[in-house]
Formats: C-alpha cells, structure tokens, sequence
C-alpha cells in the first residue's frame, strides 16, 4: 500500500510506516503546495496530514484508493469528515494525549497576562528597571477568587478548569449540552449561558472545537458584554474568534488583554497589530507543543494509520458528529 506524509514525522514513527507501506513524504517549503496534494493522493491509500493541510472534498474525490486519514492533530475541521466518511475513508486524530499540554500552555498564558511576564521580562531586558521594589511597582492581578469561564467543555475546557481549580478560582462553563452534572460537581464548575459568561468572567478560555456555529462566535458584541478588566484566552482555533473586532476592542480598552496561541490566518508576522501591543500575548500555535506530547501524537498517528489500513478501528476515530 502507498502512503503520503504532508511532512516529516518523528524518525521511530517513519521506521513503522516503512516496515509496511511504499512512504512519500514531502520535505519541501510548508505547507505541501495545493497542486500537488491533489496529484499526490490519487494513488494512495493512506494519508498523515496535519492542522494546516486542508483536505477538503476536491482532495478527497482526487484520490482513487484513499482508505484512512490520520491527522496529527485533535482538531479536525481541516478534513471534510462528511464527504470522508461517505467514500468509506476512516479517519484518525490524537486527542487525550495533548489535552494536559494544551491545559498547561492555557495557564502559562493567563499567568503571563495576570502578572505581566512578557512585559516585566522586556523591562529588564531594554534595562528599565529602574525601582527596587514598592507597593505600586508593576502590580498584576491575582488569579485567586477571579472567575474563569470556559467556553467549550470537553477534554481541555475539563482539564483547564481543573487546574483553574488548583488556582482557587471559580469555574464556569458554556458548552453547546450541559455536561453530567455528577461531572459538574467533581469538577467544581457551574453551567451558564453565553452571554453570563462573558459578562460576569474574569478570564475567558476558549476551548470549544471550530466548527460553522463557532466560526466567528466570539465578535464585537460577545466582547462588549466583557468587563474592561477581563482577558480572554485562544488556544483551540484562530477563527473562532473574530480577529478584527478583537483588535478594536483591545484598542478600545473594551477588554484588558488576550493570550493567543492561535490565529485567523497562521503564521502571523511581526507587523501583526497583535505583536505591537503591550496588552497581548502571543504563542506560535503550540499548546500541544512539548517533547513528550509529540511524541505520543506521533505514535497515535501512525497506529491510526496501520489500523486503519488492516481494516480495524484506530485509536481515535473521528465520526461525524465527534466532539473534542
Ligand atoms: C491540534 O492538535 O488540533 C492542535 O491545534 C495542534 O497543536
């Protein structure tokens, strides 16, 4: 059986699919260029793709054999799981082992933003600090007793709100279903609707999966009803968020700051008017990104793979109706 990679995976995971399968892999400039995505999956019958490559139903109806796709991702909204699902093609994704990375990355940006560690690592550095120490001196704010709300309660909003917990603070949540609510109080965290969780949160998380009812969900509107001290956090997907109104609302003070990992079109540049304000903090799309987590992504992607080619379940399958 043929086999096509859009890049490079860890050496351990190239040394299994070649014990089995004929592998290409492209190695050129990233991401694999349209044009020969569509030429090169015409005569495979197994794709590993990841988050940028988008597989939509041009990619699919171009390939003859295709029976598995494997994403190294737990994102799926650049595969068209429908159109997939309809040719027969099983499809394969890694969650579970990112969910920890991309709950820790989430707090490290809402540390950075509370205490201001961008910044108070930059005064250092262009040597202006210039006061000891005093009782007004670069004050940030206490997570303790603020209010997180989580917007999408899957396995990351979960495992944020865990360690939410471990902060002393108060959880909400909104989620498209309410989850069990033995869940609710293991989890400490208190279902309300959309609109309360953006008025009365402290620090908004997103966490929900892209999809058309999120594409843009969080807008003008949604981050009026924010209080102007309340920040708001992005690690699952750039547009779920609309990038414009959220540079106008930090303009504006509308809001108190952002953490971002990930944005409306990747990679931003410099010249970004997100990497030019004070009150932002950005990360290059990485919550999943630590040695061990990839590593374990690696694994799961190629045994999707081969189980899918042999004809069994994968690991993690994605169905058409899967949440994260
Ligand atoms: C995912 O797995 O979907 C992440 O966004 C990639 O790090």
């Amino acid at each position: 059986m043929k086999i096509l990679l859009t890049r490079r995976l860890h050496d351990f995971a190239i040394k299994q699919l070649k014990k089995r399968y004929d592998v290409e892999i492209y190695t050129g400039k990233i991401p694999m260029p349209r044009k020969l995505l569509l030429s090169k999956i015409s005569d495979k019958d197994g794709l590993i793709c990841y988050p940028y490559d988008s597989v939509d139903a041009e990619v699919i109806h171009a390939s003859k054999k295709l029976r598995a796709i494997s994403t190294f991702s737990v994102g799926y909204d650049h595969i068209d799981v429908k159109t997939a699902t309809k040719r027969g093609i099983v499809i394969g994704y890694t969650p579970e082992v990112l969910t920890r990375a991309t709950a820790d990355l989430t707090m490290a940006l809402m540390l950075a933003l509370f205490r201001r560690i961008p910044e108070g690592n930059g005064i250092i550095r262009k040597n202006m600090w210039k006061v000891i120490f005093g009782p007004y001196e670069f004050l940030g704010t206490d997570l303790y007793d603020k209010t997180l709300g989580i917007f999408g309660m899957g396995r990351i909003g979960k495992a944020v709100a865990k360690r939410g917990s471990g902060f002393e603070m108060k959880i909400l949540y909104h989620n498209r279903s309410r989850i069990e609510v033995s869940e609710e109080q293991k989890l400490d965290v208190k279902y309300v609707s959309l609109d309360k969780l953006f008025r009365t949160s402290d620090v908004i998380s997103i966490h929900s999966p892209y999809t058309l009812q999120t594409h843009g969900i969080v807008n003008l509107k949604l981050l009026k009803k924010m209080k102007k001290t309340a920040f708001l956090i992005n690690t699952a997907r750039g547009k779920i968020v609309n990038e414009k109104d959220l540079i106008y609302a930090l303009k504006k003070g509308i809001i108190a700051g952002v953490g971002l990992d990930v944005f409306w079109n990747e990679p931003i540049s410099g010249n970004h008017p997100f990497a030019k304000m004070k009150n932002v903090v950005l990360m290059p799309h990485s919550g999943s990104s630590t040695v061990e987590t990839r590593a374990e992504m690696a694994e799961i992607t190629v045994k999707n793979l081969i189980l899918a080619l042999s004809g069994k379940k994968p690991i993690y399958q994605v169905r058409v109706q899967s949440n994260h």
